[in-house]
């Protein structure tokens, strides 16, 4: 049962009064976007990509639907780049059909059926502002992404193709070079945790997925953000979606990142 109490609905309101100012940093602190686990990436994303001196990045969804979720990262995209002078690039992946039909047990067809989620294209197109869709199966659309495309280099990627066999081939992005990509692109699984009746495990759907890139890649690893819930203000089902891709071999994964690199804590004066 979802409760409306009085600190829940000051929550709500202080949010939605949060959307109209522009203090980027309480935004992101207080979920204030929808869609705030596109907010919190690209956000971090941001953050890399400026303190290696980047112009920009591309932000992607693997599975669009009717395009809600495309559409709020397109704003999001919009929103943190004029805030931190980065051009943030959105593409969207998808069918267009809706739902291939699925390969075998590991894509969890006891939740998922072919047809779910069609778009309805002209009209998606009619209300995006900037992002690119590729309208393939994700197989061949990587493809054409990475041969004819010229994007920025990914810094956030959200997976939401549902099946395990999807989910496998939109990873083949990262085998892709690696100036295709930031050091440490940030990667949301939307299903991992879903409804009671999903039953998520390691062994099917995007959990296999994962550990099965792993244990391909020994240079690369798409790992948590370890503890991520306990810094965040609200708690919320993102914080254990939300991933990094490290790609240690990257030529700038150890360049300094952080905030300060004259960090120091003298010892306090008595
Ligand atoms: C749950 S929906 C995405 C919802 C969307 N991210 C949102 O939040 O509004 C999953 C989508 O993945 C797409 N999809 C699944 N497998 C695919 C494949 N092999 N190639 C391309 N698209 C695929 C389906 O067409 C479907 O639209």
């Amino acid at each position: 049962m979802i409760r409306y109490g009085p600190a829940r609905i000051a929550r709500a309101l202080y949010r939605r009064l949060l959307r109209l100012t522009p203090f980027l940093e309480e935004k992101i602190r207080c979920d204030a976007f929808p869609r705030p686990q596109f907010a919190y990436g690209i956000y971090l994303a941001a953050r890399q990509a400026k303190a290696l001196g980047y112009d920009g990045f591309s932000a992607i969804e693997f599975g669009v639907a009717g395009g809600n979720g495309l559409i709020a990262m397109e704003r999001i995209a919009t929103e943190i780049g004029r805030s931190m002078g980065l051009t943030i690039s959105v593409y969207g992946f998808d069918t267009g059909q809706g739902m291939p039909p699925a390969v075998d047990y590991r894509d969890a067809p006891f939740i998922w059926s072919a047809g779910q989620f069609k778009m309805d294209f002209a009209l998606l197109q009619s209300r995006l502002d900037h992002a690119t869709l590729v309208i393939d199966d994700v197989q061949a659309g990587v493809q054409t992404f990475l041969n004819t495309m010229k994007a920025a280099p990914i810094g956030f990627i959200s997976f939401d193709m549902d099946y395990y066999s999807s989910t496998t081939k939109a990873l083949a992005i990262c085998d892709a070079p690696h100036q295709r990509f930031l050091p440490r692109p940030i990667f949301y699984f939307d299903d991992i945790v879903g409804d009671d009746d999903e039953l998520h495990c390691e062994f099917i759907g995007e959990l296999l997925a994962i550990r099965e890139f792993n244990d391909a890649h020994a240079a690369m690893k798409i790992a948590q953000i370890h503890g991520l819930e306990t810094k965040r203000a609200y708690r919320d089902h993102w914080h254990v979606k939300t991933f990094v891709l490290h790609r240690f071999d990257h030529p700038r994964y150890c360049e300094f990142a952080g905030r300060d690199q004259n960090w120091q804590m003298p010892l306090e004066q008595v």
